[in-house]
């Protein structure tokens, strides 16, 4: 059965932490849910890793709708959130609604919104009391890349902390059911953390958060583009990959790719009045 916000919620106080990824593509998702985790994020991160663009600020709603449909009929388990990208929810309430609803009639059980402007706030009031739960995103937020002029550490001293505590809490009171806390120092998650009564997810915010979530090409070390100091490689998939194309190359080559058992047979009789046909 799907986890449901209220589980997720629970965990903060269970102690137990909550695990997220992103997924983007059926297969992968199957894999990511079967593997147990806690949630999925159908991320913008798509952009980078998915469609090779340089950076968050450049992906469409559309696209974001079609990895969210894959993902969505990939899983069972995990609750569902869908990143709404840049230009989704920057104009009005109104249109951020209509798009919000986009994804969950196409599968997402939740949707996340980066950062905490006046407009954000207000958006995420008129989604959650229109029950479309919202999950917040503070610290790093990639699609104001533009404005922070690059991948930089966030609530680096006393008072930016407090300044990231008070967005949270701002974030909270509007009706967040959780808040992503990324590329901040430990000790300001941490802080963060233990003062709000919904979780954060951490992502190269430290062990001190509710939970942690990564970008799932990084954990499988299938994007090489960028490696991110925070993030964690489980597995070398671009080296699998990698053989795997070249002994399938050589294969071919050798004709030894495919065999008997890899191909189709005619009827005995059939194959020999082809063999005698000139
Ligand atoms: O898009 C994404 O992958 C994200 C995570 C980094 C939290 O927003």
């Amino acid at each position: 059965m799907r986890k449901t916000i209220k589980k997720i919620q629970s965990f903060k106080n269970q102690g137990k932490k909550i695990t997220a990824l992103t997924a983007y593509d059926y297969s992968t998702a199957k894999y990511i849910d079967e593997g147990g985790v806690d949630m999925i994020l159908v991320g913008d991160s798509a952009a980078q890793v998915v469609l090779g663009l340089n950076d968050t600020t450049e992906i469409s709603i559309e696209e974001m709708i079609i990895f969210t449909k894959a993902v969505s009929r990939a899983t069972n388990n995990a609750l569902l959130v869908a990143d709404m990208p840049f230009g989704s929810f920057q104009v009005n309430k109104e249109e951020t609604m209509k798009n919000a609803l986009l994804f969950i009639k196409n599968g997402a059980n939740a949707i996340k919104l980066e950062g905490c402007s006046d407009l954000t706030i207000e958006n995420i009031k008129h989604l959650t009391q229109n029950s479309i739960p919202v999950l917040g995103h503070l610290g790093f937020t990639p699609m104001s890349i533009n404005c922070l002029s690059g991948h930089k550490i966030q609530g680096k001293d006393f008072d930016k902390t407090l300044e990231i505590l008070s967005q949270a809490k701002k974030l909270e009171q509007a009706g967040c059911f959780a808040i992503v806390l990324e590329l901040m120092a430990e000790q300001s998650a941490s802080y963060i953390t233990k003062n709000l009564t919904v979780p954060t997810i951490g992502i190269g915010a430290g062990a001190g958060c509710d939970g942690q979530i990564l970008v799932s090409d990084d954990l499988f070390g299938k994007y090489d583009r960028f490696k991110p100091k925070f993030s964690r490689q489980y597995i070398n998939l671009k080296e699998q990959m990698l053989e795997a194309v070249k002994n399938y190359c050589n294969d071919v080559e050798q004709g030894l790719f495919p065999n008997k058992n890899e191909s189709f047979e005619l009827d005995y009789n059939e194959a020999k009045k082809l063999e005698n046909y000139r």
